[in-house]
């Protein structure tokens, strides 16, 4: 693990703007910087980034966050790679921590196997490019499948000599240890008893073109390689073994390449293997990944979750491949994703279409052959099972499995419109089906270990914050004032109140100003009226914002847009960006800065207060008006209604004597 001090200290060296900068043109515009959005195709810039507040905000997406949740958006790097990308770029030791040797041991193997397979894609890329065999019998290949030096370069395509241990030696020679190239799979290692060392070496990918495979940051966890004659007996395709680093169910290929366009086009699409998803680069579709041949995995599919909701799967025109393929996409559908199939003219696969048309032709295609996946397994089944009602019932059963793998219920019910439109059949029987399932679900579902929580999207919709109820409103409000304003120091008009004397109204003496620091301010005002807050989120923020007052006497907003529970993290920066709004549709007239709020300070922390007390009588006074209904002593209860009436007036007044 990376120790605290590291990632404090990444947190402190990095800027949000040069972060970005590396990946978005920012404008400066007043004190902060505007750029167009990198999350969607925009001609008005709508992303901002706040130098002052070290955060950024998209409000074409309504994501944002610090630099980290930058580099994990648009990167997808896990929170780690976030971290080591920034010590990187900062010059920054890492420190790492909390390991066992034991631990330590095991990353420093994984880290050995990373670098053996590192020097092989450079070594096998080499070979491919520069040599005379690797030349003319690999390099000639790919340019036969029609690959661009371009496409070569960029999937790092190679070639590994038709000899023994070519690049075993090579490596060792380099001081590569031989058993990181064992146990990456790369070298073979035999027993044999007549060689002095009692072993013998050889090359897995002899006389093979190499397709390096990558995680989704780039670095390389193993290999795919063709042969190149005609042999029948060996495989077409050799892939690395599964070792410490190279999980074959875990990783599709294609998805370093591919996660900035799943993200940007929202939709990612399935093929068969290497040479679909290099093709389909080359005429320009980039969200394209694939499993490598088996069936998709629920951790395969985990990582497409990350980028997009959308899954399109391409099928070649061979009809049993398809249907063998049916089944495993309930996976699919189970995991909330949505559905898509795609097939290709019978004899052509994604890969051979490709080249056959132009790079709009295929783009023109793929938009429109897309069919929902469940329409199209109905339509598919219905053909077979025409004039055969046991087969019908069958199929019936079975579209409404794949079905009650959705977990959006709305989706489901329209689903089973259609579906009864298709297949002429009621909804009701088709309703009660699917109830029956989810009965028998149920109960599986108890037994299965919890499912991870979703994350939660970087930022709420400024539209949904809008509809949030009164109360969180002005919670929000003063959650905002202690982050912007809290440690402020500002003159507060005190009020003076004289007892009631013959029912008539409290009235100020004469006003007073009293100096008090903002927080404080806030802090005796809920306290004396043990306001708590409703919304849990405000909650946990504002006592800790206490928790700082107490320990420090001093508000850490930094602590906050860096919190470790990202939910806390997103809202209170999007609280913090949403004053800068505005500011975006003045683009052009930059100068044109509002002026400083702190005027009107004391103004809006007292406003904040009161009418979040006024809220809350307000609530009061209905959850009593019921409970006059239902009760005996209503006599009691009026009374207390009546009290906080006269509270509320009381404090309406001052809501408005405050201006
Ligand atoms: N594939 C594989 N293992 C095999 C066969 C195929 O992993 N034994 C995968 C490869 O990723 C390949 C894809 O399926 O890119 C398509 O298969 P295929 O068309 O047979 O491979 P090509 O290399 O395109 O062969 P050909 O030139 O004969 O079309
Ligand atoms: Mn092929």
């Amino acid at each position: 693990m990376i120790s605290r001090s590291t990632i404090d200290n990444v947190f402190e060296t990095a800027r949000v703007e040069e972060v970005i900068g590396e990946f978005v043109q920012l404008k400066k515009s007043g004190s902060n910087f505007k750029g167009l959005s990198p999350f969607s195709d925009e001609r008005t810039p709508s992303f901002m980034v706040s130098p002052v507040k070290q955060i950024w905000k998209d409000f074409s997406t309504g994501k944002g966050g610090n630099a980290v949740s930058f580099l994990m958006e648009h990167e997808h790097y896990s929170y780690p790679e976030a971290i080591r990308y920034l010590a990187k770029k900062y010059n920054i030791e890492i420190d790492e921590t909390e390991q066992s040797d034991e631990q330590k041991q095991q990353a420093d193997e994984r880290e050995s196997m990373f670098l053996v397979s590192e020097f092989a894609r450079d070594y096998f890329h080499k070979i491919l490019l520069e040599d005379n065999q690797g030349k003319a019998i690999g390099l000639s290949y790919f340019k036969e499948r029609g690959y661009t030096e371009d496409t070569i370069k960029k999937f790092q395509l190679g070639y590994s000599l038709n000899e023994w241990e070519a690049f075993t030696s090579e490596a060792i020679n380099k001081g590569y240890n031989l058993k990181y190239l064992e146990s990456t799979g790369l070298t073979i290692v035999k027993q044999d008893l007549l060689s002095a060392t009692g072993t013998k070496q050889f090359d897995r990918f002899k006389g093979r073109v190499m397709f390096p495979i990558h995680s989704m940051s780039g670095r390389v966890l193993g290999f795919g390689g063709r042969i190149l004659t005609n042999d029948k007996k060996a495989a077409k395709y050799l892939n690395s073994p599964d070792s410490d680093i190279y999980h074959k169910s875990n990783i599709l290929y294609g998805i370093h390449y591919a996660k900035k366009a799943i993200a940007k086009e929202d939709n990612c699409y399935l093929v068969e293997g290497y040479t679909d998803v290099i093709s389909f680069h080359q005429a320009g579709v980039e969200n394209v990944v694939s499993s490598s041949g088996t069936a998709l995995t629920e951790n395969q599919i985990r990582l497409i979750n990350r980028l997009t909701k959308n899954v399109t799967i391409l099928f070649d025109g061979d009809a049993a491949g398809i249907r063998a393929s049916i089944r495993g996409i309930d996976l699919i559908l189970e995991q909330g994703l949505n559905v898509k199939v795609i097939l290709f003219p019978d004899g052509d696969d994604p890969d051979s279409f490709s080249k056959k048309v132009s790079s709009e032709e295929l783009k023109e295609y793929l938009q429109s052959n897309a069919q929902d996946f469940i329409n199209f397994k109905v339509s598919l089944l219905m053909e077979e099972a025409q004039n055969d009602p046991v087969k019908k019932a069958g199929l019936i059963r079975d579209i409404v499995v794949s079905i009650s793998k959705i977990p959006d219920r709305i989706q489901r019910e329209v689903y089973i419109q259609e579906c009864s439109r298709i297949m002429d059949i009621s909804e009701n029987v088709l309703f009660s089906e699917l109830a029956q399932l989810d009965k028998k679900e149920g109960r599986e579902a108890s037994k299965r270990p919890h499912q991870e929580r979703p994350l939660a999207p970087v930022l709420e919709k400024t539209a949904q914050f809008e509809k949030v109820n009164e109360l969180t409103k002005y919670e929000q409000e003063i959650i905002k004032i202690l982050l912007l304003y809290g440690n402020n120091e500002v003159e507060f008009e005190n009020f003076d109140e004289v007892e009631e004397v013959d029912g008539n109204e409290a009235k100020p003496l004469k006003k007073e100003y009293q100096l008090n620091i903002v927080s404080k301010e806030i802090y005796l005002n809920l306290q004396e009226d043990e306001v708590e807050f409703t919304d849990e989120r405000f909650k946990q923020i504002y006592y800790e914002i206490i928790h700082q007052l107490n320990q420090d006497k001093s508000i850490f907003v930094d602590s906050f847009i860096n919190h470790s529970d990202a939910d806390i993290s997103n809202l209170v920066t999007n609280i913090l960006m949403d004053d800068e709004k505005h500011t975006m549709s003045n683009w052009e007239r930059k100068n044109i800065i509002i002026k400083s709020k702190e005027k009107d300070l004391p103004k809006m922390v007292l406003d904040a207060i009161y009418n979040l007390r006024r809220v809350l009588i307000e609530q009061k006074i209905t959850s009593l008006s019921v409970e006059i209904a239902n009760t005996n002593d209503r006599e009691q209860i009026l009374e207390t209604v009546v009290n906080y009436t006269n509270l509320k007036h009381r404090i309406c007044e001052r809501l408005n004597r405050v201006i």
